[in-house]
């Protein structure tokens, strides 16, 4: 049985992907499956955690007493719900691959197949976790991913920096078994402090726990 040190703690944590509508039967997506955020749910409950887990379209299911599922499609309702949320947490946890852009106009019928080319445009959406990161509380932690195909490393701090976070959790598709859609990941923590963490190839489940002992080593106690 688990220590539950985390009892009394609230997290906010955001997984999945997003959902962002052209037409009545179509959308913008991305590859995130949920597996990565929803581990991280199920080891802070386990800790005894209250964990408020707004998630984007994913297929897999949630359900223990203490992870309470808020589920969203589009970036903008996922940063709708987390604003409802943001307040009352004592750690943020941002783990949602979220839409960059949105179709500008969503057409009101389906788009019908005739040119040999259409232009969709895009507008950019709001960025959730830099937009709380301006807003955070004192003594709250945020933490977030980071997931690159180059560069990662500048990548990771830039986003460490920009988006105020306390901990970044880089991953990145040059890593064979990490990122999207596979039971394991293999992810480096960086941390404001400048500290630095390696891990090797584990299972999701792992690399939740370890993000968990870090969370804990940063959040002052009950
Ligand atoms: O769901 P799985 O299939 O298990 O895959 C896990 C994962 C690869 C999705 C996960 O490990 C991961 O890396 N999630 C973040 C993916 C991502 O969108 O990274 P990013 O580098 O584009 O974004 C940086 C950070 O800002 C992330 O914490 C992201 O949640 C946040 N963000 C980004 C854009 C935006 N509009 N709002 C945000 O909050």
């Amino acid at each position: 049985d688990k220590k539950k040190d985390l009892t009394g703690k609230e997290v906010l944590l955001t997984a999945g992907p997003t959902n962002e509508a052209i037409d009545p039967v179509r959308f913008i997506g991305n590859h995130s499956s949920g597996k990565m955020g929803i581990a991280i749910a199920y080891e802070l409950a386990e800790q005894g955690a209250l964990v408020n887990l707004i998630l984007g379209p994913s297929h897999i299911p949630v359900d223990h007493p203490l992870i309470k599922v808020f589920k969203v499609s589009s970036a903008s309702e996922m940063y709708q719900s987390c604003q409802q949320h943001h307040l009352s947490a004592d750690i943020c946890i941002f783990a949602a691959a979220v839409a960059d852009y949105t179709p500008e106009t969503v057409a009101t019928e389906k788009i019908k197949k005739s040119e040999d080319e259409i232009i969709l445009k895009l507008k950019k959406n709001v960025d959730i976790a830099a937009s709380l990161g301006k807003v955070k509380a004192p003594g709250q932690i945020h933490i977030g991913f980071a997931l690159e195909t180059q560069n990662e490393e500048i990548n990771a701090l830039s986003k460490l920096k920009n988006k105020n976070f306390d901990m970044v959790v880089l991953n990145s598709m040059r890593d064979s078994g990490a990122g999207f859609q596979h039971d394991t990941n293999k992810v480096t923590f960086y941390f404001k402090n400048g500290d630095r963490q390696n891990l090797a190839l584990l299972s999701k489940k792992e690399v939740a726990a370890h993000i968990v002992t870090a969370i804990k080593s940063l959040t002052p106690p009950n």
